[in-house]
């Protein structure tokens, strides 16, 4: 009668020894679930040797500092998995995203400053996330936007200064978020969650906790408390100077772009340039006001070429075939981006020069035909500006008619702006 109970006790001895690693103990639960309990162990990483039909893996207080994609490849069929106080800092990418059942994962009270978002991009079936008391920072819009199932969302006690708007919005089973004690930078870009917090349905707890620490005039204010502040988006207006409808121009051709803006708070102007050979940024002021001399920003090259002031003004001071191009402005403050762009061209010599002559410059069409199909084919188009400019060669407008006549230069240029809203 010792045989089979001999066999028997052998058989779940071995099953519990090869299958359940020395740390942990491993029981099996009602409805298929089997649960790996590896808490208050000291462990430093996560054990190898799990059966892999757990659904409930324990780690929580142990002293676990890191998270790598071979962690949990032997339990794929994870539905809970416990990491709350532990110590770490670092998940490697992939190391969540084959985990396809999971269901809930704890994360709470470590000391993530990064976490690899795009593994929950698979976790479509998650239903509690909870990542409060780290030290997050960053927190792309687009984390959670597959997370259909999502019931709860804690977020509270990291160090995020801003969500932005529609970070929420996919969640359509969500029915509680905690982002109380965050470090909220109370700025346009975070406007968006006073009045939506006021008005969704989702429960948010602990409002008054939800309060800015930046700028200084709001510290310490509730989200929900602070003023309406001014947010603007800005706004661009492109000019050209000197001023470019079907003027004359003289040698020594000096061009003026002056962008415009207006918006709140006050954007900031940068410059892209787009040459036949090649692309130019110039982010901010190159030359300080009144001075010609150079500061910041631009090769030197570029520099010389194109002056950038702080008042938004760009000047080409020698206008010629290389400087053909696209001149686009852009605008940027928190609530958005706006440009516009310029085209910029010269004709070239074998233009029919005296064709435009004699006719009546204020009105002819024919100048822009031969200086650009293109652009005007486009001028039609809503929202554009054409404005044309003829240069006649030095001394054909003039009396003196002396040596400078040789220059046979004309030049046209075409203002095309396009209002690109983004
Ligand atoms: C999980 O695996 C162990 C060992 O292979 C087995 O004894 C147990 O029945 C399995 N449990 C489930 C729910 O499949
Ligand atoms: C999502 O899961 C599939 C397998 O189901 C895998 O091939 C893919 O790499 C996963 N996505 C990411 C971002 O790892
Ligand atoms: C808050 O946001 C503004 C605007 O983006 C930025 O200039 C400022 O440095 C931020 N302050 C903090 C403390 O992050
Ligand atoms: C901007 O500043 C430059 C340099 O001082 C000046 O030449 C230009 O006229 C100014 N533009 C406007 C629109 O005031
Ligand atoms: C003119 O419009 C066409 C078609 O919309 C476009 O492909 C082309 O780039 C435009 N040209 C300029 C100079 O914007």
């Amino acid at each position: 009668m010792m045989g089979p109970f001999l066999c028997l006790w052998t058989a779940t001895f071995f099953v519990m020894s090869q299958e359940c690693p020395e740390p942990c103990t491993c029981v099996e639960k009602k409805y298929g679930r089997q649960l790996a309990e590896c808490a208050y162990r000291d462990l430093q990483g996560v054990p190898t040797g799990l059966p892999s039909n757990v659904t409930t893996l324990t780690l929580s207080a142990n002293k676990i500092t890191s998270l790598q994609q071979s962690s949990f490849l032997e339990v794929t069929q994870v539905q809970s998995l416990w990491l709350a106080h532990n110590e770490i800092c670092a998940i490697e990418e992939g190391t969540f995203a084959r985990l396809l059942h999971l269901k809930n994962i704890d994360l709470s009270n470590n000391q993530l400053a990064d976490f690899p978002w795009g593994d929950l991009y698979n976790l479509s079936t998650l239903q509690l996330l909870k990542m409060n008391n780290n030290q997050l920072v960053k927190l792309p819009w687009e984390a959670f936007h597959t997370l259909k199932d999502l019931r709860s969302l804690w977020i509270n006690d990291n160090k995020f200064t801003t969500i932005a708007q529609g970070t929420f919005d996919a969640m359509s089973s969500l029915s509680q978020l905690q982002i109380y004690n965050n470090p909220f930078n109370c700025t346009c870009r975070l406007l968006w969650l006073k009045s939506w917090a006021e008005n969704t349905l989702i429960s948010i707890p602990k409002r008054d906790s939800i309060s800015c620490a930046a700028p200084e005039s709001l510290r310490g204010v509730p989200l929900g408390r602070i003023p309406d502040l001014q947010c603007t988006p800005p706004s661009v207006q492109l000019t050209c100077h000197p001023n470019l409808d079907n003027t004359v121009l003289y040698d020594g051709l000096t061009l003026m772009l002056h962008c415009s803006v207006t918006g709140s708070p006050q954007p900031e102007i940068r410059w892209e340039i787009q040459t036949p050979i090649q692309g130019t940024e110039i982010n901010g002021p190159n030359v300080e006001r009144d001075k010609n001399d150079l500061s910041t920003g631009g090769s030197k090259h570029s520099a010389e070429r194109f002056l950038v002031y702080g008042n938004g003004t760009l000047v080409i001071p020698h206008l010629s075939k290389h400087e053909e191009g696209t001149y686009t402005c852009l605008a940027t403050n928190e609530v958005g981006t706006r440009k516009v762009s310029v085209n910029v061209a010269l004709a070239n010599s074998e233009n029919p020069a005296e064709d435009l002559l004699r006719n009546n410059l204020a009105t002819s069409k024919l100048g822009a035909k031969h200086c650009n199909k293109e652009a005007q084919a486009n001028s039609s188009q809503a929202g554009e500006k054409l404005v044309i400019i003829y240069r006649v060669p030095a001394g054909m407008g003039s009396s003196d008619g002396g040596t400078l006549l040789e220059s046979r230069l004309w030049a046209c240029m075409f203002c095309l702006v396009v209002f690109l809203y983004c």
